[in-house]
């Protein structure tokens, strides 16, 4: 694999995903260290506002709301569902033994995978599309030379489109398998 790929794809996905697992073990054995394991039951609270908080971004993309830079509120999500998925990690940690929970939380962990995913494509569309056509023709490629590496350029974009009809779907499965874990919790609460 070519050196460059390595540097500016592969590693800081391994870091991105790696840190998320590192700091999830970090937390939770410290909260056994320190007897503070009743907190991991609350932190799924804390986790799901974090990730709802993200969305800002979304209804920014979509018009729903007017205020925020895109570019900050795409960096917010990234960071908030990152805390957001932590917190609910370590609150999945202390071992609840329904399934729902489980489905609910293996959702999560795929769709932060995929929206990591995305973030990578992303960077990858900007990297290309910045060295658009002039750069090209300034490097003495033939039109039909030019022609071709911008077909590719549009295969990059068109890898967005096709990545996000992968994330949606994710992110609806997770939030109907969060909501199923939530109502349940909400049921069978001992309201005393
Ligand atoms: C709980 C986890 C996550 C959920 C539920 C989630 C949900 C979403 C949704 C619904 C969108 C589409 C926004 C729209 O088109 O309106 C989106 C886009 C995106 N997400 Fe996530 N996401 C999660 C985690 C992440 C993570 C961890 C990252 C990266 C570190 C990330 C990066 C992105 C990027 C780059 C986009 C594309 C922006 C665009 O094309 O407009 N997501 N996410």
């Amino acid at each position: 694999m070519d050196k460059s790929l390595i540097r500016k794809e592969v590693l800081p996905f391994v870091l991105m995903f790696g840190s998320l697992i590192a700091a999830t073990l970090i937390s939770d054995a410290l909260l056994h260290q320190l007897d503070l394991v009743w907190i991991g039951r609350w932190l799924g609270i804390p986790g799901t506002l974090l990730i709802l908080t993200s969305f800002l971004y979304s209804l920014r993309k979509r018009k729903k709301i007017t205020f925020g830079k895109p570019k900050t509120l795409l960096r917010l999500h990234e960071t908030l569902t990152w805390l957001g998925a932590l917190m609910i990690l370590v609150h999945a940690g202390i071992h609840v033994y329904a399934i729902l929970p489980w489905l609910a939380l293996a959702a999560m962990l795929i769709n932060v995978f995929s929206g990591m995913t995305g973030k990578i494509l992303l960077d990858r569309s900007k990297r290309f599309l910045a060295a658009k056509r002039e750069t090209y023709l300034s490097d003495g490629l033939s039109e039909e030379q030019v022609e071709k590496r911008l077909f590719w350029d549009a295969t990059t974009y068109d890898l967005m489109k096709k990545w996000r009809s992968v994330h949606l779907p994710i992110t609806l499965a997770f939030v109907v398998l969060g909501l199923g874990h939530i109502i349940s919790i909400l049921l069978f609460w001992q309201w005393q």
